[in-house]
């Protein structure tokens, strides 16, 4: 078996920075090389202020201050890094196409692809190139026919090595997995590549916690495991426009049913839809899946999770503008959150972008507060959006003025006709509620989207709260 020492990685976002600020470690004997083409993201993962890193995970700080320097390293010296290691994880970003075939609907390879030329050109030694962005089923395939017509004898292993780590808990998930899965050939050489990798995860986790299969089922177990979760979320928002409809409660339905051992009480918080860069990406991934290998039923099945989660974030804005007395136009609603989940800058297909869009159009002025996100990315989201829907320049220029941003709460919920939850951030609870009541348009609503405040306590103060499911 190889004896790692040198470990690459291409691609230091969310998922290669925190991978492998953690096996640096807890490998101190390895020498861990992150790369990424964007000079800026890596020069913040360098900065000596580590309130800086570009990803912003608790504990992360920790970690980068005990091992950067030691053996991590962040680095834009792509080849320098292939050519001196053993092993090279590829944690590049796989978006949904947004063009040509598959469009909206695949996943995008082309940085993928990128990766594996590069360590193609490069590569004179044998290496063991690691799967770890979430990919289609067969994508090695694609891989080792690229890095095969390297040409210079070099042998190269491909393994999958999916990622289940989730933003806002990246540390203590990754340092005490569920499990982590390999997948790799089921030959000679594919067994010791696999089992180099399984030694680094051994520094820290149990055999138990290691699962090792065949490089397809490895692939397809990564969507399937983020086709789940999603599937939980969109059965509990669907329920919960039941609940509403019947004066049932989501959260005693959530409750009655996730004491049942056999299907859990994890994911069953009824929101007012999910986000983040990858349950939507890879469901559409599994969907267009099915459809290439004509399993149109199969398709159709999985398909209803997306369909579900745009219902529950556009009812929640319409009930906004109906609850407002069917306008919102020329009011001030506060937006508390705009992150896609608590305890992270991440904003990538959060819930607030289109609620915010929604209401924009009925004309609405949306004043935002979250306390990891910036002004510019709240803004630039909304211009993404808007360049996607083909609006011009003129006309995103001019909405983008409804849009306001500010770095306390009390500025974005000061003198407005209603106040919109949209991420579980814990300070959001313990608010002075009577002072931001005082200073509110009345009736003074509060729709919260996350189902975190106290309904009963604000509902005594005088504010008409609108749940989720209730
Ligand atoms: P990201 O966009 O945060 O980071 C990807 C990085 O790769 C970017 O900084 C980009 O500049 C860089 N990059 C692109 N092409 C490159 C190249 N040829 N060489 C070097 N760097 C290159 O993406 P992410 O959130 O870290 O996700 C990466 C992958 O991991 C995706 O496939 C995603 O589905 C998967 N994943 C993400 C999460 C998560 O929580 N974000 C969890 C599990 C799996
Ligand atoms: C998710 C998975 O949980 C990870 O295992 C996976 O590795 C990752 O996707 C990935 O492949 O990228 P992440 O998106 O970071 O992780 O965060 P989650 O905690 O799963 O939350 C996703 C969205 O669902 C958030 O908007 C969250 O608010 C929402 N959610 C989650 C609910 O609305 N209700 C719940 O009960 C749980």
């Amino acid at each position: 078996m190889k004896k790692i020492k040198n470990i690459c990685c291409l691609g230091a976002g969310y998922v290669g920075g925190p991978t492998m600020s953690v096996i640096a470690l807890k490998c101190p004997d390895i020498n861990v090389t992150v790369v990424d083409l964007n000079k800026d993201r890596i020069d913040l993962w360098n900065s000596e202020d580590l309130d800086q890193l570009p990803v912003y995970e608790p504990g992360l700080d920790e970690v980068v201050k005990i091992a950067r320097g030691r053996n991590l390293f962040f680095s834009t010296d792509v080849e320098k890094a292939i050519a001196s290691a053993e092993m090279i994880f590829i944690a590049v970003n796989t978006p949904t196409k947004t063009y040509g075939e598959g469009k909206g609907m695949a996943a995008d390879l082309k940085f993928v692809e990128l990766c594996a030329r590069q360590i193609a050109d490069v590569a004179i030694t044998d290496k063991i190139i690691v799967e770890k962005s979430t990919l289609p089923v067969r994508t090695a395939d694609i891989l080792q026919t690229i890095l095969d017509s390297n040409g210079n004898g070099v042998n190269f292993e491909v393994l999958s090595n999916p990622e289940f780590l989730a933003e806002g808990t990246a540390i203590n998930d990754l340092l005490n997995a569920d499990r982590v899965l390999i997948g790799g050939k089921q030959n000679s050489s594919g067994l010791e590549a696999i089992e180099s990798l399984v030694n680094i995860y051994s520094n820290w986790l149990s055999p138990e916690q290691i699962i090792t299969t065949n490089l397809w089922s490895s692939e397809l177990s990564k969507l399937t495991a983020n086709a789940f979760l999603a599937q939980r979320i969109s059965s509990i928002n669907a329920l919960s426009e039941l609940c509403e409809a019947t004066e049932a409660d989501i959260d005693e339905v959530a409750y009655a049913i996730g004491t049942d051992s056999r299907i859990g009480p994890k994911f069953l918080k009824a929101s007012v839809g999910f986000g983040g860069s990858c349950f939507q990406k890879d469901v559409l991934n599994l969907v267009y899946l099915c459809r290439h290998f004509n399993l149109p039923e199969v398709a159709n099945y999985w398909e209803q999770i997306i369909l579900m989660n745009d219902h529950q974030k556009h009812r929640f804005a319409k009930n906004i503008i109906t609850t407002l007395f069917n306008t919102v136009n020329g009011k001030k609603i506060g937006f508390l959150g705009w992150a896609f989940k608590k305890d992270t800058n991440d904003t990538r297909e959060s819930a607030a972008i289109y609620v915010a869009d929604h209401l924009i159009n009925d004309g609405a002025e949306i004043h935002v507060f979250d306390p990891k996100v910036s002004e510019n990315k709240i803004k630039e989201d909304l211009k993404q959006l808007w360049k996607l829907k083909g609006l011009d320049v003129e006309e995103i220029n001019r909405k983008i003025n409804q849009i306001k941003v500010y770095n306390n709460h009390k500025m974005a919920v000061h003198k407005s006709h209603a106040i919109a939850v949209l991420t579980e951030w814990d300070e959001f609870v313990n608010y002075d509620w009577d002072t931001i009541y005082k200073n509110m348009y009345k009736p003074a609503f509060i729709f919260d989207g996350r189902n975190i405040l106290n309904n009963e306590k604000l509902t005594n103060i005088g504010f008409k709260v609108r749940s989720i499911g209730k």
